[in-house]
């Protein structure tokens, strides 16, 4: 599958930027704490596939690798907007970004370029899991304002166009081996440790920051039951997580391209909505 970039821009409201998710503020600041991974994150990403270019042969590869990083790029242009009305918005979010540049920047300092590669396919693998479960699971943005949810559908659109190309990448240039098996997995339980770490703080100090949501603890709970509850984010996606440890997985074994059709529906409204600011 050859990645599309799309040059798309959302014009997300900056007085819903803290609650515009349809179950509540403590939602909308889980996503909203991802947001701040992504610019800093996709350079990371763009960077780590660049490194190993040089020992891609194959031509169709070396196209993708190229939509690759056009899409990644638009990405965290947009959710840099995204970032910067939280931001506006009194949220701490160059605090939270900076601490992510810092950890990125150690890792590039003092890991080979393969460790490097296999936390990018790792990460890669968080965001087609998040990307097929928002496309494949209308009720987990439902009710949200509709910028928002256009914006994140697009990513996942993307992302899901894209995930294997990191990986291929991979196998092309690290190999198939016991050896690329023990790093990829290994990278996968470290990478994957971090980031639900940072995650769950984020979102932590994203709700605390907002005083909107001073003594509203039970939102809380509404955030675990989005994430563990039947049919949540985690829960859900949680036994496709597991496939990565299989020695034999490829991120295509899992054939969802079915869901790329959910981009006639953006398509319409994005047009609708520039076309609405021409006239
Ligand atoms: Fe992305
Ligand atoms: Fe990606």
């Amino acid at each position: 599958m050859l990645p599309i970039q799309r040059d798309f821009r959302f014009d997300l409201p900056r007085s819903r930027v803290g609650s515009w998710h349809g179950c509540g503020a403590h939602v909308s600041h889980f996503f909203n704490a991802m947001s701040v991974f992504f610019p800093v994150g996709e350079r990371y990403f763009i960077a780590s596939v660049r490194a190993h270019r040089g020992k891609i042969k194959d031509e169709t590869l070396d196209a993708e690798i190229r939509s690759f990083i056009g899409q990644e790029a638009m990405h965290g242009r947009e959710h840099e907007d995204y970032n910067r009305l939280l931001a506006q918005a009194g949220f701490p979010v160059q605090k939270l970004e900076r601490r992510v540049a810092r950890l990125l920047k150690f890792t590039q300092a003092i890991t080979p370029a393969s460790w490097q590669l296999a936390s990018t396919i790792a990460l890669e693998h968080f965001t087609a899991i998040l990307a097929d479960r928002l496309l494949g699971d209308d009720a987990l943005l439902r009710d949200s304002v509709e910028p928002f949810r256009d914006l994140w559908l697009w990513h996942s659109i993307e992302e899901t166009e894209h995930k294997a190309v990191a990986y291929d990448v991979w196998q092309q240039a690290v190999g198939r081996g016991a050896g690329a098996y023990v790093l990829r997995a290994g990278g996968m339980v470290v990478t994957g440790a971090f980031f639900v770490s940072m995650i769950a703080a984020f979102s932590a100090e994203m709700i605390e920051s907002d005083p909107a949501l001073k003594g509203k603890r039970g939102g809380y709970l509404q955030l675990l039951k989005f994430l563990l509850g039947r049919g949540g984010l985690v829960r859900s996606g949680f036994p496709a997580w597991l496939d990565y440890f299989r020695p034999s997985f490829h991120p295509w074994q899992h054939d969802n391209r079915a869901l790329l059709k959910k981009l006639d529906q953006i398509e319409q409204r994005v047009n609708r909505v520039e076309f609405a600011k021409a006239a």
